[in-house]
């Protein structure tokens, strides 16, 4: 099999460009002998490579050259399969933009394509290669991340740590995590993460309930995380509680209950967002819809979960427009260095700004997918980043600061 990779990357501060012919003659014999093709772009700060050979082979190099540090920036743009090799005599061959114009590094790149019929206007890697050495590229992501200015520094929040033993013996427990605004220092509210009652994890708390009970354990359990915010003195922020849908379709007067508990704690219904995953909500949306209705009209706020994960997508808000919505961190997981993911959070970033809605990153992990998710326009986050979920409490959260 075939497979085509192209990245895009930044030549690094330290490297002394006057090797790059040789670093380019190396590859070339490398790449002969493990019987990869390809190109070389260079702008005169940046690199455009596309690879062609067994996946294998690729993925291995591809690796090899992530950790090369006489680059940076590395983003992945494409990876595809393809019949034929673009650039078949080719270990690695150099287009240099500091020497030529644009269209002569075009002209010369289609030439080299031995399958010149292969690199068509409408061929995807032409087009990134157009974009390019145009210059294009430039205007869609001027995103400059510099996670290495950021140092973190932890700090306990104001919450009351209540004893341990007043939460034995409930049917579940629950772990709070903060969605924070970084760069303003806020906390923008607390995810109640449900567990078992000795501290298991949501699975295992699922699996060990009935099945004709699903629904109606589901909303009494939220009473357990609004006593929780009411434990810590969680005071004016707010509270999200993560909720199945059809809980609130199933169970009669779900939203009533759900505002007693809410009065109960001594919490008002605005500082209550109810979580629901994007799937859940598109495969019962009838239903959910008048649910919907008196969730909003309590005062009760609405979020989106794992948005981007399921099959509905930005298609979903044709249908409803929550408040809030949170990015899965299958999208958010290394972001920094893979195009197809920056692409779509643009969108959504984009979209939602034209809807009003908060964008939440969820699963934020390191300060690179951090600086360019804040880059892009997204000002929440939630991630182990900043602080993991603590079980009956509310976690240390490390802030960011620039260094020096
Ligand atoms: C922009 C750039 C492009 C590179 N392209 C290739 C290449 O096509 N083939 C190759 O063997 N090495 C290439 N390298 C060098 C690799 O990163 C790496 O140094 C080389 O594969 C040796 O890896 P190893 O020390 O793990 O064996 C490139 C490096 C940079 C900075």
């Amino acid at each position: 099999m075939l497979s085509t990779l192209i990245y895009r990357s930044r030549a690094s501060r330290t490297f002394d460009l006057s090797l790059l012919d040789a670093l380019v003659a190396q590859s070339q014999v490398r790449n002969m002998t493990l019987q990869l093709t390809g190109i070389l772009i260079f702008d005169g700060s940046h690199f455009l490579q596309v690879l062609e050979g067994e996946p294998e082979t690729v993925n291995q190099l591809y690796d090899a050259i992530c950790d090369d540090p006489r680059h940076d920036g590395v983003v992945e743009l494409m990876r595809d399969y393809a019949a034929k090799r673009r650039f078949i005599n080719m270990g690695m061959a150099l287009f240099d933009l500091r020497h030529d114009k644009p269209g002569a590094v075009l002209r010369a790149v289609i030439k080299t394509g031995a399958l010149r019929y292969n690199l068509a206007s409408d061929d995807r890697v032409y087009k990134f290669i157009r974009t390019f050495v145009e210059g294009r590229w430039k205007k869609q992501l001027a995103y400059s991340s510099e996670p290495e200015s950021w140092g973190f520094l932890s700090e306990a929040p104001p919450f009351t740590s209540p004893p341990e033993q007043s939460f034995l013996g409930q049917p579940c427990q629950f772990a709070l995590q903060p969605i924070i605004e970084p760069l303003r220092g806020q906390i923008s509210s607390f995810e109640a993460l449900i567990r078992g009652p000795n501290g298991e994890s949501p699975q295992d708390y699922f699996a060990s309930i009935p099945p004709d009970k699903l629904h109606e354990t589901d909303l009494s359990s939220k009473a357990w995380a609004l006593a929780l915010a009411k434990n810590i003195n969680i005071g004016s922020h707010k509270i999200s509680i993560n909720l199945l849908p059809m809980s609130l379709v199933k169970v009669p007067n779900a939203v009533d209950i759900l505002l007693e508990q809410i009065d109960r704690n001594g919490l008002v219904p605005e500082q209550v967002i109810v979580e629901v995953t994007e799937d859940e909500v598109i495969s019962s949306f009838d239903e959910f819809s008048s649910a919907i209705r008196q969730l909003r009209s309590a005062g009760i706020g609405l979020a989106i979960d794992d948005f981007g994960a399921g099959f509905a997508g930005l298609s979903l808000l044709a249908k409803f427009q929550p408040g809030k919505i949170k990015i899965d961190r299958s999208i958010v997981t290394d972001i920094h260095a893979h195009g197809p993911k920056q692409a779509i959070v643009q969108a959504i970033v984009k979209c939602c700004a034209e809807l009003e809605i908060s964008v939440v990153a969820e699963g934020v992990e390191t300060v690179e997918e951090w600086c360019w998710l804040e880059a892009a326009g997204i000002r929440r986050f939630q991630g182990f980043l900043f602080a993991k979920p603590k079980l009956n409490g509310a976690p240390a959260i490390c802030w960011p600061h620039r260094r020096g």
